[in-house]
């Protein structure tokens, strides 16, 4: 696999750039025209911010898997699609070649259409990182199935909520994950979840860990059970169905700064030409290089940068089960070594957890297969920058620093491996086809350099979010009505004298836990949950390895004495409604909440407290109950 499109020089980047901005439909059109179409479209583009509406490459017809699969295997069939190292190192990884994953998805896809699932139902995949996997979400997209993945760290509730608001009524699961040491039982949370989820008409489980399941007469089938039947039915292929260009591909729920999760909505065509061209570009790909991304399928970036960015190019992408620090905190490196990685992708908190470990995990370790390292999620502070640069790559290896969001599907801002200038803790300069706009409160555009505003973008690039599923109105106040004609990151940004863009995170309620999207309304609700609390107020603080922490304040009533085990009680209720991954870090106890007189948490007076900088809490005098400060600043923790 060739790629005409890979940007080589910053000179070149400079006038792609150009012309992508003078010219968008031309340009994009152009990249379209290195894949592969049951029918070309008709016209690129049609837009605009105010419904929104987008939609690109207008009347094309095409299956996302024949791009990613059919079209390699002539030159790449024998080649590895996806190496698959497990979370125990002692047993077998596997390879996967792409003639391999095509006869997998094919036989998955039949297994699909078997059990009833047809073009436009959605299926949810709540699985571990095993190559089934990448297996089934590519078998969906063959028939045109819409998957929604939810990562293992969500609960049971979590799950039901998705479910719900998807009306998914196919899942796919496994008996069980392994991550690190700890065996997680995802069928049994499954179980859990479909008690209120009558709407499921079967679910279809992978045995990974051979936990003990209870498998439901009628819903429940094995995946292995499956497989044999399609086996001996005769008939191995499945031809992909022909899916418009601006059909859903999937949803993926993310949390905003209200209510419940949202299900963003991507679709085939746009994201199929962003996410390759934004990979080929951003960490310079060449055909044979192995990719390993670290991150789960269950977030935007697996997907993007684990299956489909990397597939379509033709790429080997490693899949890796495991954690960073189990057996020990040497493993993202012996990863590397054992199949001589190239391309490494990964997020600032793996980063600073490792940097904990000090150097001793890297004695005898070689990682000179690195080539480019990248990262994503989060702000990257200098110090794990240059810790990254000199002890992973070894000084020789470019840094890209990519910055996206699961609404734009792929990477929007960052610079190109080796090809546009790095800087630490910058994701430096916009994509091709990415125009970045600076506005103030007012909606007023910020021009000119070395300038902070909120971070909006002006044009639609291909993959940009479509709606939100069974809402598009929640789509178009969340992104569309903050600034006129504008789409709304929700991320505060600098832009330096020499106009470099540097992300200086979430101006909204939104958290960003180990890189992970965490809603401080969610948390709230889940908190408030418990039967002690009356309230809670929730703001993130700095965390030396997570980034951000979760602070809680809760006026908690019926205490039982002990605040510890009151403590214990309410993460474990956030564990219970939300998941494990939105556990809150500190938990104070308060008397009250600052609010104005009309009612109002005032947040940005917790959030100072929460941060340590009590001396600068600004006016509290339009608080209906100063005091309540004064008493909240003597309990922090
Ligand atoms: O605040 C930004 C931060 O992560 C948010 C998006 O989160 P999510 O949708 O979960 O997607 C994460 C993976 C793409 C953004 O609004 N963020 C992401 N990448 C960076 C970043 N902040 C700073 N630098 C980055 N490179």
């Amino acid at each position: 696999m060739s790629y005409p499109y890979q940007i080589k020089s910053f000179e070149e980047y400079k006038s792609v750039y150009n012309k992508s901005v003078m010219d968008p439909e031309g340009f994009w059109g152009d990249i379209a025209g290195h894949f592969y179409w049951r029918k070309r479209w008709d016209k690129v583009l049609n837009w605009n911010f105010k419904d929104p509406k987008v939609e690109w490459f207008i009347g094309g017809r095409l299956n996302i898997t024949e791009n990613c699969l059919d079209r390699h295997l002539g030159s790449l069939g024998n080649k590895p699609a996806i190496i698959w190292e497990p979370n125990d190192p002692e047993e077998h990884h596997r390879i996967l070649t792409y003639r391999e994953l095509h006869t997998k998805v094919v036989q998955f896809a039949n297994v699909l259409k078997n059990n009833g699932v047809q073009k436009g139902d959605r299926v949810c995949l709540y699985m571990g990182m095993v190559p089934e996997l990448a297996i089934a979400v590519l078998a969906c997209a063959r028939i045109g199935a819409i998957h929604s993945v939810i990562f293992g760290g969500f609960s049971a509730q979590s799950i039901a909520d998705r479910l719900m608001d998807a009306q998914a009524e196919y899942v796919i699961t496994c008996d069980g994950a392994y991550r690190g040491n700890k065996e997680i039982p995802l069928k049994s949370v499954i179980d859990d979840a479909l008690v209120q989820c009558r709407f499921v008409k079967r679910v279809i489980v992978l045995t990974r860990t051979r936990t003990p399941v209870s498998m439901i007469k009628g819903r429940d089938v094995w995946w292995e059970d499956e497989i044999r039947k399609v086996e001996t039915m005769g008939n191995p292929d499945c031809p992909a169905e022909e899916m418009d260009s601006e059909d859903p591909l999937f949803i993926l729920y993310t949390s905003g700064s209200t209510g419940k999760p949202k299900g963003v909505v991507h679709t085939c065509a746009g994201y199929m030409v962003y996410t390759n061209y934004t990979f080929v570009n951003t960490f310079q790909y060449q055909p044979g290089d192995i990719h390993f991304c670290t991150a789960d399928i269950g977030w935007i970036t697996g997907h993007s940068y684990i299956v489909y960015g990397p597939l379509s190019a033709g790429a080997t992408t490693l899949l890796f089960e495991g954690i960073p620090t189990w057996p020990d905190a040497g493993r993202f490196w012996e990863v590397v070594d054992k199949y001589k990685v190239n391309v490494l992708y990964t997020a600032p908190t793996a980063i600073r957890s490792l940097m904990g470990f000090g150097l001793g995990p890297l004695q005898g370790k070689q990682l000179s297969s690195l080539k480019v390292l990248g990262t994503v999620g989060e702000p990257i502070n200098e110090e794990a920058w240059h810790w990254y640069n000199e002890n992973i790559g070894k000084g020789r290896c470019p840094i890209v620093d990519t910055w996206w969001q699961t609404e734009t599907g792929g990477v929007l801002i960052s610079n190109m491996a080796g090809v546009t200038p790095a800087k630490p803790s910058y994701a430096t300069l916009p994509m091709p086809g990415v125009q970045p706009v600076l506005v103030d409160e007012n909606g007023k555009e910020i021009t000119g350099n070395n300038v902070s505003g909120n971070l909006c973008i002006r044009f639609p690039w291909p993959s940009i979010i479509r709606t939100t599923y069974g809402d598009h109105e929640r789509c178009r106040t969340n992104y569309f009505s903050a600034y006129e004609n504008m789409y709304f990151t929700g991320d505060g940004c600098y832009r330096d004298e020499e106009g470099y863009y540097r992300i200086t995170g979430r101006v909204d309620d939104v958290l960003n836990v180990s890189g992970h999207r965490i809603g401080t309304a969610e948390v709230e609700n889940a908190i408030n949950m418990h039967a002690g609390v009356v309230e809670s107020a929730v703001v993130g603080y700095p965390h030396d390895i997570k980034g951000q922490g979760i602070y809680c304040f809760v006026i908690f009533q019926g205490s039982h004495g002990d605040e510890n085990l009151n403590r214990q009680d309410i993460t474990q209720t956030v564990s219970r409604i939300i998941g494990p991954i939105a556990k809150p870090d500190k938990i104070q106890f308060v008397p009250g909440l600052p609010k104005t007189r009309s009612g109002k948490i005032m947040r940005r007076i917790l959030r100072k407290i929460a941060e340590g900088e009590m001396e600068n809490l600004g006016d509290t005098s339009t608080l209906l109950d100063p005091a309540v400060v004064d008493e909240i600043k003597k309990g922090k923790l």
